[in-house]
């Protein structure tokens, strides 16, 4: 390459109804599990990835929420340059990248930054390099750089992380789990409410997590009852039913946390904040107000609701006095090329 190529895109955070959770092939980021998720409207990275033949290394850069750009360093930066190197490999050249990323939220809040940043880094570089690729192969490539979530950031709204049929096969799995949406987001105004109780960093990155998934003894258990779950997710977003999405959601995040309890060594996401807002969330639907909670690999609580629901849903949260801080979503577009 001789000359300068350079592409900028734009893509979303997003909260999984159906989680995944636990990794059968740590390489390639092949789940045990299908997942569901919402992309988020408001919690979005923007990614610039400049491949230019006068660079000698590449260089990467991340402006946090509310913080000047720094360069990355250590195993972010190597995420980074192993997601470039696989772009590289495909496009067949050895030209170097400047990658400069911004977040507009708070990448500690329990929101998760790496399934944006992964999903706008992988989309910003696949243009830059003019490589030719639809939908699903751009999912199957932003999932292989190892924030396995990212790839439901890709397509738009209401979206599906599928793993194929039969029996796991590494190298068939690994061209056949892919993302596909399952709905625009103006399908469904929903919102997510997140509250945050604690916005320090989790002590554990759930890649290191997910590796220890198969040593609870109910991981079974909760494999065993996901295909139900995921036909249900898929029903209710079809039909809209917020009741049924609602109660299945909780149930998988419940689940999950068994799970990270049960596993060895135990991980103990929740807090005490954690605990006040879900019986908080129980309490207010005895009440009438239909708000579900669901729960990603940290102590911060996602509240899904109507999106006529949001402004209440986050002033009762606010007034809770274990949350420092919410932030409200709609329901959000996948990743899209901006520049
Ligand atoms: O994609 P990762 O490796 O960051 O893991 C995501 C794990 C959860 O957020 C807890 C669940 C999910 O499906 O998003």
């Amino acid at each position: 390459m001789s000359t300068i190529r350079s592409a900028t895109a734009v893509a979303p955070a997003n909260i999984a109804f159906i989680k995944y959770w636990g990794v059968q092939d740590a390489a390639r980021t092949l789940p045990f599990n299908g997942s569901i998720s919402l992309n988020l409207d408001s919690c979005l990275t923007t990614t610039t990835v400049t491949f230019d033949p006068e660079l000698r290394d590449d260089e990467v850069t991340i402006a946090l929420y509310g913080r000047a750009a720094e360069a990355a360093s250590g195993r972010p930066r190597e995420r980074v340059v192993a997601q470039l190197g696989r772009l590289r490999a495909l496009a067949g050249v050895a030209t170097c990248a400047r990658v400069d990323s911004a977040n507009t939220f708070p990448s500690d809040a329990g929101i998760a930054s790496s399934a944006a940043a992964f999903a706008a880094l992988t989309l910003a570089g696949a243009t830059a390099l003019g490589l030719d690729l639809d939908e699903r192969q751009l999912t199957v490539l932003t999932r292989r750089g190892g924030s396995g979530s990212a790839c439901r950031s890709i397509p738009t709204g209401y979206v599906e992380w599928r793993i194929p049929e039969g029996p796991f096969d590494a190298a068939r799995w690994d061209e056949e789990s892919y993302a596909v949406s399952l709905a625009p987001p103006e399908h469904w105004a929903l919102a997510d409410v997140v509250a945050v109780v604690d916005a320090g960093a989790k002590k554990i990155g759930s890649a290191e997590n997910h590796q220890l998934a198969a040593t609870s003894a109910y991981f079974p258990a909760r494999l065993a009852e996901i295909p139900a779950r995921l036909a249900a997710a898929r029903d209710a977003i079809a039909r809209r039913d917020l009741e049924l999405l609602g109660a299945t959601m909780e149930a998988d995040a419940v689940s999950m946390h068994a799970v990270c309890m049960t596993s060895s060594p135990p991980s103990f996401y929740w807090n005490a904040g954690t605990l006040e807002i879900i019986h908080a969330v129980r309490a207010w639907r005895e009440g009438g107000l239909a708000a579900y909670f669901t729960i990603d690999a940290g102590p911060n609580v996602h509240v899904i609701c109507a999106d006529g629901d949001r402004d209440e849903v986050a002033r009762r949260l606010g007034a809770l006095p274990g949350v420092q801080f919410t932030i409200a979503n709609g329901a959000g577009a996948g990743a899209r090329v901006v520049g």
